[in-house]
C-alpha cells in the first residue's frame, strides 16, 4: 500500500528526516547563500539547520498565544516563508498567501506534525502551499521517514537505503504490544533507558545542543525498512486512534488545575499530533500519571532557537505536549 496516496497529485519525495525535505524545498524555492528565509520564532531549533546548510539566513516572525502568525507585515523581503501547522492543527494561511502574492516568495507549509490532518475545507495540511513537509517518523515508530510534497515541480527520485533499524523495530513492536494489551512494555524500556542514563551521570533525555541548529542528521535517504513499515500502516486506523485519544486525554487534562488547553476540541478532519497545553513547571508530577494511564509521553515543546531562548515571550516557553507517538 502507499501510505501517502491521499496526497497525490502532489509530487512526493521521501527523505530520512523532515529537515532534509525542508532543504530540498528551500533549494527548489531558489534559496542559496545569503538569501533570507522567514519562519516563526516559536519553532524547534533543529529546523534552522535546513536554512543554515544552504548558507541562508533565518528571519523570525512572531506568533500569538493561539500560535497564529502576527507580524508578517513587518517582514523584509524573503524568497521563502515557512508556515507551521502546529501539532496537526491548521495554520491560517491567508496572511501567508497575501505576503507571497505581494513579494513572490514561495510558501512552504511545514506539516511535520499532522500526517493525514485536513483543514475545515477538507484540504490536506502540507498540500496547501508551494511545498509541504511531512515527518512520518513523528507519527509512527520508524527510524527514518519524511516527505516533501511539491505542487508544481517534479519529485526527486531517491531510492530507499538498506540499513539496520534494530532499535526502532523493537520500539515499533513494543508500542503495538502495549497498545493492544495495556502492559507498559515501551514505557518500561523508556524508564530503563532514563535510569541507565541517570546512573551513568548523563541527562535522562539528550539535551538539545546548539549544533542542532547547523548540522543535519547524517542519513538523507529513507531506510527501506522504515518505508516498508510505513506502507504497511492503515491511515484510517491511525486517524481514529489519534482522535479518540485526544478526547480521552483532554477530558483528563480538564481535571488538572491550571492547565490551559490550546485546543479543547477537534474539527471534523483534524488529526492531532497530541494534546498541546500550557502549564507551570511545578505541576509536572501530575503529568507522569497521565503518561502511565494513556501510554503516551508528555514533553515540553519546542527547544527554541538559541537566538531567541533568552528573550522569548512566556507563551513560547510554557507549551507542553501529550505526544501520541
Ligand atoms: C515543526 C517541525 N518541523 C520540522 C521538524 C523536523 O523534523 P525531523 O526531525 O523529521 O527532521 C520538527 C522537529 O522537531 C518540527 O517540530
Amino acid at each position: 500500500m502507499d501510505l501517502l496516496a491521499a496526497y497525490r497529485p502532489s509530487a512526493i519525495s521521501y527523505f530520512a528526516f523532515a529537515r532534509h525535505a525542508m532543504v530540498e524545498a528551500l533549494r527548489q524555492s531558489g534559496i542559496g547563500n545569503g538569501d533570507r528565509v522567514a519562519l516563526p520564532g516559536f519553532i524547534c531549533r533543529d529546523v534552522l539547520a535546513s536554512i543554515h546548510v544552504l548558507g541562508a539566513l533565518p528571519v523570525f516572525y512572531e506568533v500569538d498565544e493561539s500560535l497564529r502568525a502576527t507580524t508578517l507585515n513587518d517582514l523584509p523581503q524573503v524568497r521563502a516563508i515557512i508556515a507551521v501547522d502546529y501539532f496537526g492543527f491548521p495554520q491560517d494561511l491567508a496572511p501567508f498567501r497575501e505576503y507571497c502574492s505581494r513579494t513572490s516568495a514561495k510558501l512552504i507549509e511545514d506539516n511535520a506534525h499532522g500526517l493525514f490532518s485536513r483543514d475545515d475545507r477538507g484540504q490536506l495540511l502540507g498540500s496547501r502551499g508551494d511545498f509541504g513537509i511531512l515527518s512520518l517518523r513523528k507519527t509512527f515508530h520508524v527510524a527514518t521517514g519524511a516527505a516533501l510534497l511539491a505542487r508544481e515541480s517534479a519529485g526527486i527520485d531517491m531510492p530507499c537505503v538498506e540499513r539496520s533499524e534494530g532499535a526502532h523495530a523493537l520500539r515499533f513492536t513494543l508500542s503495538r504490544f502495549e497498545r493492544r494489551t495495556g502492559i507498559p512494555t515501551l514505557a518500561g524500556m523508556r524508564a530503563a533507558i532514563r535510569l541507565a542514563r541517570r546512573l551513568s551521570g548523563r541527562a535522562e533525555i539528550d539535551p538539545n545542543s546548539s549544533d542542532d541548529e547547523t548540522m543535519l542528521p547524517r542519513f538523507i535517504a529513507i531506510g527501506c525498512r522504515s518505508l516498508a513499515t510505513l506502507n504497511d500502516q492503515d491511515p484510517a486506523t491511525e486517524i481514529a486512534r489519534r482522535r479518540t485519544l485526544f478526547d480521552k486525554v483532554v477530558s483528563d487534562l480538564r481535571e488538572v488545575p491550571n492547565v490551559r488547553l490550546l485546543h479543547d476540541r477537534l474539527d471534523s478532519q483534524t488529526v492531532p499530533y497530541g494534546v498541546p497545553f500550557r502549564i507551570e513547571p511545578e505541576q509536572q508530577e501530575t503529568l507522569r500519571a497521565l503518561e502511565r494511564r494513556h501510554h503516551v509521553v508528555v514533553m515540553q515543546w519546542p527547544a527554541l532557537p538559541s537566538a531567541l531562548a533568552a528573550s522569548a515571550p512566556v507563551h513560547y516557553r510554557n507549551v507542553w505536549l501529550v505526544n501520541f507517538l
